[in-house]
């Protein structure tokens, strides 16, 4: 009687453990956003809403601004003069923020949230000029 109510709490202890693992796994899953199309839904023919650059622009400002520069201007630098960034290619931009690029891009994907990089790109969508 006694050894059946240990191998019952035993392998509850099993299923519990299990459980928790497998929620710490979807916890971690969650934070890198799978860089899909469908999450960005900003193509090139929609303007881009100025609440959401406006949030672009600030994140820009703390994240992004020390290398790729102020108001996205910077002058002798190695970065990426984000001013020229394909607008008609999101999916590019997901990619290359979430995992970065290079050895000098970092990657953001466990720091900034899918929301965040669809700001970014309404920030770098709305500042953008031809060649
Ligand atoms: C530590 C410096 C640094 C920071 C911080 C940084 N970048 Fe970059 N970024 C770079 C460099 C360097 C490149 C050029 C990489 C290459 O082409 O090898 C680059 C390239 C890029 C590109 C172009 C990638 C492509 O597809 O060619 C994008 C988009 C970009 N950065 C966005 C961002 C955003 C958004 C942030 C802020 C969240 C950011 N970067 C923060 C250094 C940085």
């Amino acid at each position: 009687m006694h050894k059946s109510v240990a191998i019952v709490s035993s392998k509850l202890f099993l299923v519990l453990g299990l459980a928790a693992a497998l929620a710490a796994a979807t916890a971690r899953a969650d934070e890198v956003p799978a860089p899909t199309e469908a999450a960005v839904h900003l193509d090139a023919a929609t303007p881009p809403a100025p609440e959401q650059v406006a949030a672009g622009k600030s994140i820009f400002g703390r994240q992004c601004a020390r290398c790729h520069g102020f108001n996205m201007v910077k002058r002798g630098g190695i970065a990426f003069d984000l001013r020229k960034f394909p607008p008609d290619d999101p999916d590019r931009f997901v990619h290359s923020v979430t995992k970065g690029k290079g050895r000098n891009m970092p990657p953001w994907g466990s720091v900034l949230s899918m929301t965040d990089i669809q700001a970014l790109w309404a920030y770098v969508r709305s500042n953008h000029e031809d060649q």
